[in-house]
């Protein structure tokens, strides 16, 4: 596991950023990209770079059920405003599961497929308070692949910043397996803020184990793992130098 750990959110979203645009600066055909406050800094720090995504698609990591298809806070929505159109990377390079698609079972079984298929080279994740990547919640099997689930209610209580109140944040979401993430030829989680600090330690340092889902993380063989200082607060030198990590500034 490589392990960067950055002084604050603004150097974490610039390296993200240059990774994300090297990415599509390269033949790489795909990337599985998160959303979130995490990745929000990230997506503007991107625009600055302007790479040029010449064959890159573009595949959600998961989705809110439940808005209406032009609703602003949908993570489609959010990547084709912060992302395609800055970028200007074409609509039909953009694939995740349609908001409102119904049945919901089964636009989770095509998006599994249409991910299978085409391989992702490098996913981004982010990390949930709770532990959770995507939308798995801890007590997700390992072997989980996309599927429609329903979210915790600390997830929800998280996630109420753009939505104003609670009983207006989404109940159920379509969120990539933790199998259908350790798919992906590289890993790259991301982690800001002291919110974040017990759920990084548990994931990089506690159990492999589904009560964590972001532990599942290592199981793969390769795996970044960039983070500021405030995430990392619950870390030692010794915990993460094992020596295959590289702690840069
Ligand atoms: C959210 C998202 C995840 C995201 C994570 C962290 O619930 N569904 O994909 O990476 O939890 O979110 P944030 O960056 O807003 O803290």
């Amino acid at each position: 596991m490589q392990v960067s750990i950055l002084t604050d959110t603004d150097a974490c979203a610039l390296h993200v950023a240059r990774i994300v645009a090297g990415v599509l600066d390269s033949s790489a055909a795909s990337i599985g990209l998160a959303t979130g406050a995490t990745f929000a800094p990230v997506f503007a720090a991107l625009k600055d770079l302007a790479p040029t995504s010449a064959r890159t698609h573009l595949y959600l990591l998961d989705e809110y059920l439940g808005l209406a298809r032009d609703d602003p806070r949908s993570f489609r929505n959010t990547l084709t405003r912060d992302v395609c159109k800055p970028l200007g990377i074409p609509a039909d390079r953009l694939h995740g599961p349609l908001n409102n698609q119904a049945p919901a079972d089964e636009a989770a079984k095509t998006y599994e497929a249409t991910i299978v298929r085409a391989g992702i080279d490098v996913q981004l994740l982010g990390i949930g308070t709770n532990g959770h990547i995507g939308f798995n919640e801890p007590g997700t099997s390992f072997a989980s692949v996309t599927r429609v689930v329903a979210l915790s209610d600390r997830t929800r209580a998280d996630n109420v910043g753009c939505f104003g109140r609670i009983s207006d944040v989404p109940t159920h979401a379509i969120t990539q397996g933790i199998a259908t993430i350790l798919r992906a030829k590289r890993l790259v989680l991301v982690a800001t803020g002291s919110h974040k600090a017990t759920a990084l330690a548990r994931a990089m340092l506690g159990a492999v184990d589904p009560e964590c889902p972001a532990s599942a993380i290592r199981l793969h063989a390769d795996v970044h793992v960039i983070a500021d200082e405030a995430a990392t607060r619950s870390l030692t030198s010794e915990s993460v130098d094992d020596g295959s990590s590289s702690a840069d500034q």
